[in-house]
């Protein structure tokens, strides 16, 4: 049997099986050990059909058999695509066919496509057997990248890899992802060339190409072979990028280039236009990671929008500053959403502080290094050596040397501590480390305390650590050590974070806990006025903007910026106008990841957000009951987590409550997800629904049945209720409230 055919037979099994055990695959169809992991690589990794059970069972966590309930029912689902199960328990619901709903999503999506360079002349360099060995090698150095930035790896095509970032999980930043993934697989295949070199004469070098765009993914194949593929023109381009870029490089498209501008130094290519692609496209090749390094700084770098509100934060901050100067050490946590606006109050006090003289520390946790310990304060330390790239193990001793004499650390104790945290080798004329881990990290994070507090001792000092729920466990750690000290240092300490971070620390009278809420009405329209560079837009739009985005300042100042590139204003002296009717506006690109990352963070009740977003940004539950095709606790849980995670805001109980949207834009996105063919379904249903069970629904509100019937494409049932909508309107009793029955 092939590899295939055996792949074939195995996933039959699995997926009439439920759960297999791996002695049993392999007496069964005579495997090896490395056959094993092959299969499983392809199995689990690839089409992630499977997951591992305690590296004993393979247990199937792709689509049940039809008509049959998943044996694996329980077994963790790392990807679930979205669709509505098989079963259904409310009795008088429509029959099954009606309601199929298929797996499909509509997303943006950043495709990664590498290729191994010159791999025809590799193939005459060398044996198969051995040419398999090193293509092995090759692609582990890329799973191992691709699975640092959680991308996932959709296809191995030959020596080619096909891989997502936004699907099945989205991230706020997959473009950015994307592309360090590209630069870091290109470090990492310098390493795994000096070994290739030394042991077979032979170097790689790969091409990468990216390119974000909108795709529909879904289960494609047929029998036991099942893909989660994405289909559009996307890959193909990122395909097409790869073949236009030079060894060893990463290429990127424009519309990949938007939404990671500033993090990394571009060039824009000149080259003939794409085969087979409809537009010309602009095409840039990345160089490197820039110094911005993240979303906020780059603004920072571009110029800030002036200000808006914060008036009392800003007042406690100066003031526990004041007291911090005096040598009454503060401790402040500023928490709020992603882009309710910490980092530019942060900005807003080290502006403040710094024209006062003082010192000010800025680190950050990382995304990328949840897990690496005490990241932060390694980052901060070698920015504060100024080492530099070139720099060899020997001179970055030196430079640490150094600069810790300037300190009364002891440096036989602090040089050997240090080096290992740096990960440089054990600095010579020093004694070796006899340390076990725990106390060795007890006595880095010690020294690193020491260190600190002999700085803020010269110097009133302002340290900001952003973004702790990326911090790793040590660094929190060190943060309750600090946080005990700090009464009596001359030191503000400002540490911010999301809601859903939970403070390990106990309170204390010099910790003070601050919450950002959003932009009051008046707030988020001089914040529009204000990304406008202070021209006002027309009535019309302005209220769109501040409706859309409830006060969200990243929201405003995205859809303002994209409004203002649109083409649909023109500018005048003090003002813009409308060039034509004004559509609804479209979520700006920048802002789809963020959004999607908050609703696949509960990817197993995301119908049910799908569903209320069909129903409107508010809908009952009386309402969602009656169109709901599952069983009414799976219903009343999924609404808890939405409610638990802050997308949804309930009044009431059930089946009395209400719903709504915390985010205009999260209903929105959530809404197009649906691919139309669902879309039209849903509305149909629901329109349905109105219609037989809620007949004063019919009566009051004309104009949402037709709303319903319009997004469904029953047309002329569309038109009775628009007309009965238009003959309420002029018996003076129209209410118009989109999605409330
Ligand atoms: N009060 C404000 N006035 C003006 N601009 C703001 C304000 N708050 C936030 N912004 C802008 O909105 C964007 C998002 O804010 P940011 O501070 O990065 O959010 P967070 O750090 O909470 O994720 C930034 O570009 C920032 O400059
Ligand atoms: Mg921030």
């Amino acid at each position: 049997m092939t590899f295939d055919e055996v792949l074939a037979h195995v996933l039959d099994l699995l997926q009439r099986q439920g759960r297999v055990s791996y002695r049993a695959l392999k007496r069964r169809f005579d495997l090896d050990d490395e056959y094993l992991e092959d299969l499983k690589a392809e199995i689990i990794q690839a089409q992630r059909l499977a997951v591992d059970e305690d590296g004993v069972v393979l247990v199937w966590s792709g689509e049940p058999l039809p008509q049959q309930s998943s044996p694996a029912a329980h077994a963790p689902q790392r990807e679930k695509p979205s669709g509505i199960p098989e079963h259904r328990a409310t009795p008088d619901s429509p029959p099954v066919a009606e309601r199929e709903v298929s797996d499909a999503e509509r997303r943006q999506l950043t495709v990664l496509f590498c290729d191994l360079a010159d791999s025809t002349t590799l193939a005459g360099q060398l044996d198969p057997e051995d040419l398999r060995e090193v293509i092995r090698a090759y692609q582990s150095a890329c799973a191992e990248v691709i699975q640092r930035f959680d991308g996932h790896i959709a296809q191995y095509l030959g020596d080619g890899l096909l891989v997502y970032f936004g699907y099945p999980q989205a991230h706020e930043d997959d473009a950015a992802r994307a592309v360090r993934t590209g630069l870091s697989i290109i470090e990492a295949l310098s390493t795994l060339n000096s070994r290739l070199e030394r042991g077979r004469g032979i170097r790689l070098a790969v091409r990468v190409g990216i390119h974000t765009g909108l795709v529909v993914v879904g289960t494609l194949g047929g029998g036991s072979r099942h893909e989660h593929l994405a289909l559009g023109e996307t890959p193909n381009i990122a395909a097409r990028l790869q073949s236009l870029a030079a060894p060893n490089t990463v290429v990127i498209s424009a519309a990949t280039q938007q939404l990671v501008q500033g993090l990394f130094t571009c060039w824009e290519m000149h080259t003939p236009a794409l085969k087979g692609v409809a537009q010309p496209l602009a095409v840039y090749h990345v160089r490197d990671v820039s110094e911005a390094q993240s979303r906020f700084e780059v603004a920072v770098t571009r110029g800030l929008t002036p200000l808006v509100g914060r008036e009392e934060e800003m007042g406690l901050l100066r003031r526990r500053w004041e007291q911090a100067a005096e040598g009454h050490g503060q401790v402040v946590l500023l928490s709020g959403e992603a882009g309710i606006g910490k980092s530019r109050l942060v900005q807003e006090l080290r502006e403040h502080v710094g024209s006062a003289g003082a010192a000010r520390l800025t680190w950050r946790c990382s995304p990328y290094a949840q897990h690496s310990a005490l990241y932060p304060l390694i980052e901060h330390l070698q920015r504060f050596l100024q080492w530099q790239r070139e720099d060899t193990p020997e001179t970055r001793l030196a430079k640490l040397e150094r600069k810790l004499q300037a300190y009364h650390l002891p440096l036989h104790d602090v040089m050997p501590l240090f080096a290992a945290l740096l990960s440089l080798p054990p600095p010579a004329p020093y004694p070796p480390l006899a340390l076990s881990p725990q106390q060795q990290q007890q006595q880095t994070q010690a020294a690193l305390l020491a260190w600190l507090l002999e700085d803020v001792e010269r110097q009133p000092t302002l340290l900001v650590c952003e973004d702790l729920h990326w911090a790793d466990a040590s660094t929190l750690e060190w943060l309750g050590l600090l946080i005990e000290q700090a009464p009596t240092a001359h030191l503000l300490t400002l540490l911010t974070c999301r809601p859903e971070f939970r403070a390990p620390w106990a309170n204390r009278s010099h910790l003070t806990q601050l919450t950002l809420s959003r932009f009051t009405r008046p707030q988020g329209e001089a914040m529009v006025t204000r990304v406008a560079s202070g021209k006002t837009l027309p009535g019309e739009v302005l209220q769109q903007i501040v409706a859309r985005t409830d006060g969200v300042p990243l929201f405003v100042e995205e859809l303002t910026k994209m409004v203002l590139e649109s083409g649909l204003l023109q500018e005048r002296e003090d003002h813009y106008v409308l060039t034509g009717p004004l559509p609804p506006l479209a979520i700006p690109t920048t802002l789809h990841d963020s959004l999607m990352a908050r609703l696949d963070r509960l990817a197993t009740v995301r119908e049910v957000a799908q569903l209320g977003a069909t129903l409107g940004r508010e809908f009952t539950y009386e309402l969602l009951q009656a169109v709901w095709p599952l069983d009414e606790e799976t219903l009343q849980r999924g609404l808890r987590r939405l409610v638990d995670a802050e997308l949804i805001y309930q009044r009431g109980v059930p089946p009395q409550a209400r719903y709504v949207f915390k985010h205009a834009l999260i209903q929105e996105a959530a809404y197009q997800t649906l691919l139309k063919s669902t879309r039209q379904r849903y509305h149909q249903q629901i329109a349905q629904v109105l219609e037989t069970r809620f007949p004063d629904t019919v009566k009051t509100q004309p104009e949402l049945l037709a709303h319903h019937y319009t997004e469904a494409g029953f047309n002329a049932k569309a038109m009775g209720y628009w007309r009965r909508a238009g003959q309420r309107a002029l018996a003076g009793s129209f209410g118009f409230r989109r999605g409330v029955t």
